[in-house]
């Protein structure tokens, strides 16, 4: 009997992708998600990719209604992977309180069910952005770094949720959790049968590059060259979308597997341990596709840290799990999914 793992916002981009290591890896898939920020088409990609079409039901997750009601048809699932999220960082200075009620509710909506059913787990989907701008002592960040002052309440959500999931642990016995703190996922599947989607207006640099160099924006800016690194724009530990998935995997195993002593909370950073600047991913871009990317200098943009590293040791050790996918297979992954949804061949 496959073990049934509900996987809300299974429809994005990271959760699209962790639905298809899940199937690869055995599980049998729930997906719960409200096409807000996804299409349903995105099943298509993951069937052809693993010849399974996942469970789907569209449900909004902040609603506690639609939620129990939905998961009341799956009383035997006790595992969930929770993305459903909003998770635009300048949006989310716009509309904090739709983010403070979408994110947070969502997730004391799963909480609250999957509290109630034994040996429950629940795999959150955190950011780096809880660290904010870490000093330079603090590089490469490990887990232990202090959690600091996130400009965005986007980033505010996230460092929100992993206390409500560490307190919610702590009250009730049948939880347990695993917070995993992603730095930059890029990329897409190597089929480019499924990847981020451009809905709205990216901010994120690898599908503004993407975009430039599929002529669908005529130039890009960076975001400011004098901060103190190596060519002085700022500095990402790029993390390729399916490694991240395997992680994903690997951290519901860890905690599923009674064999393992794991705590009932545990928080991992899922990162490469390389920094690279955003000059440097602009330079691989086109050695990588032979495509110049047209760009200009400009000014910071407000929020942004400057250097911002994984240390991913304990992800390592305690997972099994590194990422293994070299930078140029990764941007290579991106500019298929973007000559794809382009139609240029
Ligand atoms: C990376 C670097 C920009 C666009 C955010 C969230 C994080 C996670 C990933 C969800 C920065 C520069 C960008 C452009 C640029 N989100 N840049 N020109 O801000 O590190 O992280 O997205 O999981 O939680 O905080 O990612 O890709 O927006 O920016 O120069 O047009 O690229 O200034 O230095 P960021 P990003």
């Amino acid at each position: 009997m496959k073990e049934k793992i509900l996987v809300t916002g299974g429809t994005g981009y990271i959760g699209s992708h962790t639905v298809v290591e899940l199937i690869n890896s055995g599980f049998e898939v729930v997906i719960a998600d409200n096409l807000a920020n996804s299409s349903e088409e995105v099943l298509n990609g993951i069937e052809q990719i693993t010849g399974v079409r996942p469970q789907f039901a569209k449900i909004d997750c902040a609603s506690r209604e639609e939620l129990c009601s939905f998961m009341s048809d799956y009383p035997d699932i006790r595992c969930a992977i929770h993305f459903a999220a909003y998770k635009a960082v300048g949006e989310s200075v716009e509309k904090p309180l739709e983010y403070y009620r979408n994110n947070l509710d969502s997730l004391i909506n799963v909480i609250d069910i999957l509290r109630k059913r034994e040996n429950s787990v629940i795999v959150f989907s955190s950011s780096c952005t809880v660290y904010g701008d870490p000093a330079k002592e603090d590089l490469p960040v490990s887990e232990d770094a202090p959690i600091k002052e996130t400009p965005s309440p986007y980033g505010k959500t996230k460092q929100m949720s992993e206390q409500i999931i560490k307190d919610s642990v702590y009250a009730y016995d049948n939880l347990s959790a695993v917070s995993l703190r992603y730095f930059n996922p890029v990329g897409a599947h190597p089929s480019a049968l499924i990847g981020e989607l451009p809905l709205g207006v990216p901010q994120n640099l690898m599908p503004v590059i993407t975009q430039c160099a599929a002529g669908v924006r005529p130039s890009m800016k960076v975001f400011g060259t004098d901060y103190n690194t190596r060519d002085g724009s700022c500095i990402r530990d790029y993390i390729y979308v399916c490694d991240l998935a395997k992680a994903h995997v690997a951290a519901l195993g860890r905690m599923m597997n009674p064999l393992i002593k794991s705590d009932r909370f545990e928080v991992f950073n899922i990162g490469t341990g390389k920094g690279l600047s955003v000059l440097e991913i602009i330079g691989i871009f086109e050695k990588v596709t032979g495509i110049k990317v047209p760009h200009e200098i400009t000014g910071r943009r407000e929020g942004d840290a400057e250097q911002l590293w994984a240390d991913p040791r304990k992800s390592n050790e305690l997972l099994g799990w590194s990422a293994s996918t070299p930078v140029e297979d990764v941007v290579a992954s991106a500019w298929r999914w973007e000559k794809r949804i382009r139609n240029i061949s």
